[in-house]
């Protein structure tokens, strides 16, 4: 009994060493290190809507809540083409402890449909069911909301940009296939609000909860034109000190670019080539969307990093009921080696499959 306790005690305490979800709270520092690096556009400017872009608002909350679990939270808000007033909102929970429980919800709303226009000027993606705001529509780099009201997803979610921003790429953009895109990313923010768990509400700790905040902007690229891409897989990473955003993507000319950008030091970007991209034949195939996604990948880096990469959960796709839109947002987990040290973490992969995306170049 006593081996028991003290086995199931030390247990616990390596694995909430490992994966403590720890906010940041030096705060954006944003007149020392990024306002003098030149942008597409200014980071407060960056959060309104662009009509000339595609837009995209998206949200990871790595949350330990009341009910002693911790839970990925996911929200994304996406303006395809402003002009055409249609949203996308999708929403999901994770339970980290116990993966069986998974809810996810994806919506597309237009005119039509009864989706209010959105609006230029501050973000304010604001209905009654889902949500993605600015708080304070005269702060953009101040506290964001996100929430999500439906029969198997609830949440309301407030964060601080509290941490120094990512610029991906270095600067921020970078060529996207056949578009350029502006991403940054806002890694490990400051996170309170609530859940509803088999409709029970349960609080968010702050103390042990951040969110990873990622706003991407893509325009057509066509003086510089490039084949467009065909699908993606990207990751959000949190190994140890280090906070890594991965990309690989195809295009339908049958390239591969694939590049890490990784922040160890708050204002420091490192940009790194992703030496090897290696999915796992274990894999699982979507009965809605019928794609099929890798649940495990070998990531190695031209710094000499090596990573293993799983999902906890085979089925993580957030997919609308149609079948028609669907993208994979998995919790990971992640082992690896840099130089002789064994390093470990957790974080978040993203696929856009091959069959999602339509040619159109
Ligand atoms: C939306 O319309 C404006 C004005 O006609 C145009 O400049 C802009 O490029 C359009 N945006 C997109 C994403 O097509
Ligand atoms: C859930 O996992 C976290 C992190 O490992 C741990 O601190 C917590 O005690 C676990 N909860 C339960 C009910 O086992
Ligand atoms: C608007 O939404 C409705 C209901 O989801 C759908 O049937 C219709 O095709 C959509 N219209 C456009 C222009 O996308
Ligand atoms: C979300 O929480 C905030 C802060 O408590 C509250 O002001 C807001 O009304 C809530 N929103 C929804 C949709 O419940």
């Amino acid at each position: 009994m006593d081996f028991l306790v003290g086995g199931l005690v030390v247990s616990v305490s390596l694995l909430s060493g490992v994966f403590g979800f720890q906010p940041e709270m030096d705060g954006l520092q944003y007149e020392q290190l990024t306002k003098p690096i030149q942008l597409t556009q200014e980071l407060g400017a960056s959060q309104g809507v662009n009509r000339k872009a595609s837009n995209s608002w998206w949200s990871s909350s790595f949350v330990h809540a009341s009910d002693d679990h911790d839970y990925l939270i996911l929200a994304h808000a996406a303006l395809p083409n402003p002009n055409t007033s249609s949203v996308l909102f999708r929403g999901s929970i994770l339970d980290i402890n116990d993966t069986t429980y998974y809810r996810q919800v994806s919506w597309i709303f237009n005119q039509s449909s009864g989706a209010a226009p959105v609006q230029e000027g501050p973000l304010k993606i604001d209905s009654k069911n889902y949500g993605f705001v600015s708080v304070d529509p005269a702060r953009p780099l101040g506290a964001m909301r996100t929430w999500c009201v439906s029969e198997s997803v609830e949440f309301n979610v407030t964060f601080a940009l509290s941490t120094p921003v990512i610029l991906n790429g270095g600067v921020g953009t970078f060529p996207f296939g056949n578009e350029e895109t502006l991403e940054w990313s806002m890694p490990a923010g400051s996170t309170n609000g609530h859940l509803v768990r088999n409709g029970k509400s349960i609080d968010i700790d702050n103390a042990r909860s951040l969110t990873w905040y990622d706003r991407q902007l893509m325009w057509p690229l066509a003086p510089m034109g490039g084949s467009a891409k065909a699908s993606w897989t990207w990751f959000e990473l949190h190994v140890e000190k280090r906070k890594m955003s991965v990309w690989i993507w195809d295009t339908f000319d049958h390239q591969r670019f694939q590049f890490a950008t990784i922040r160890e030091t708050p204002g420091i970007h490192q940009v790194v080539a992703v030496t090897g991209f290696t999915p796992s034949r274990r894999e699982w195939t979507s009965p809605i969307s019928k794609s099929t996604y890798p649940l495990d990948w070998d990531l190695s880096l031209a710094d000499g990093t090596t990573l293993k990469i799983s999902s906890v959960r085979d089925d993580q796709e957030l997919c609308n009921p149609e079948g028609t839109l669907a993208t994979y947002e998995g919790y990971v987990t992640v082992t690896g080696r840099r130089g002789k040290d064994p390093i470990s973490g957790y974080g978040l992969v993203e696929i856009v499959p091959a069959n999602m995306i339509k040619r159109q170049d």
